[in-house]
């Protein structure tokens, strides 16, 4: 498989801005508190978690968990390196809240389901589930041409994920997290060199650099655009 190393190194995505307002989300979804236990599946180096725990100081240390681990994953939180479903199946804790953020599109459709069945099995009482996606219809994120076709064949495919997961979850809530970008061109530019999105994953050197001179070219000098994730909320 490949992986994604560079999803939340340097980008908006790791920013204190980015991490504010998506904690402001949450806390408008879920009933943040120092007793409650959170699990954070793909959770990369944890920023979130990492936040939360700063923030409400729980009793139990949240816990992260992702298949890469990297240097600078946050320490203030229990990370393991692990595969979400194995972790599932093994571990006898439950869990207030459960993120699946920008990860479960790493998932064949069988694993998904067993993902969830999993992941219901862990809630406590009155427990929730939160799964965010990118917004698959009218997306914003800046793209040059053949990144946009893999973009837009990559949400397709989350479009049925999507109700593959509303099938699971007989109750559900849907919502959006809506975040105001502005970066520089030439960060951006790094960002892509970077394949710091899945879409990029499979581009050959020679595409990515064809792609660099399309947004050199095509772009202002900052980039503004909403990025949008839609939010799916299981409550047990
Ligand atoms: C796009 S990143 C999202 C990171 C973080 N949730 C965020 O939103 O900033 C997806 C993460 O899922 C992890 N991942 C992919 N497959 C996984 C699996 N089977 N079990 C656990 N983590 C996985 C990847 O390594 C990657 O760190």
């Amino acid at each position: 498989m490949m992986v994604l190393k560079n999803w939340d190194n340097k980008t908006w995505i790791s920013s204190k801005k980015y991490i504010f307002s998506f904690h402001k989300f949450i806390k408008s979804k879920v009933r943040l508190n120092n007793n409650i236990k959170v699990l954070d599946i793909g959770c990369g180096r944890a920023n979130i978690i990492s936040f939360l725990q700063k923030k409400y100081k729980f009793q139990n240390k949240p816990i992260g968990i992702d298949i890469i681990k990297s240097k600078n994953t946050k320490k203030n939180i229990i990370f393991k390196k692990i595969d979400a479903i194995k972790y599932l199946k093994k571990t006898d804790q439950l869990f207030d809240l459960i993120l699946i953020k920008q990860t479960i599109h790493f998932f064949s459709k069988n694993r998904i389901d067993t993902l969830l069945n999993l992941a219901k099995k862990r809630l406590n009482q009155k427990g929730q589930i939160l799964i965010f996606l990118l917004k698959t219809k009218n997306n914003k994120i800046p793209s040059f041409k053949k990144m946009k076709t893999k973009l837009i064949e990559s949400l397709k495919k989350d479009e049925n994920l999507i109700k593959r997961i509303k099938k699971k979850f007989n109750k559900y809530q849907v919502s959006h997290f809506n975040f105001k970008v502005s970066i520089s061109k030439s960060k951006y530019i790094k960002m892509i060199k970077n394949k710091y999105i899945s879409c990029l994953l499979n581009f050959s050197r020679k595409e990515i650099k064809r792609g660099v001179e399309e947004v050199k070219s095509d772009f202002k000098n900052q980039i503004k655009f909403t990025d949008t994730l839609i939010c799916i909320n299981y409550r047990r």
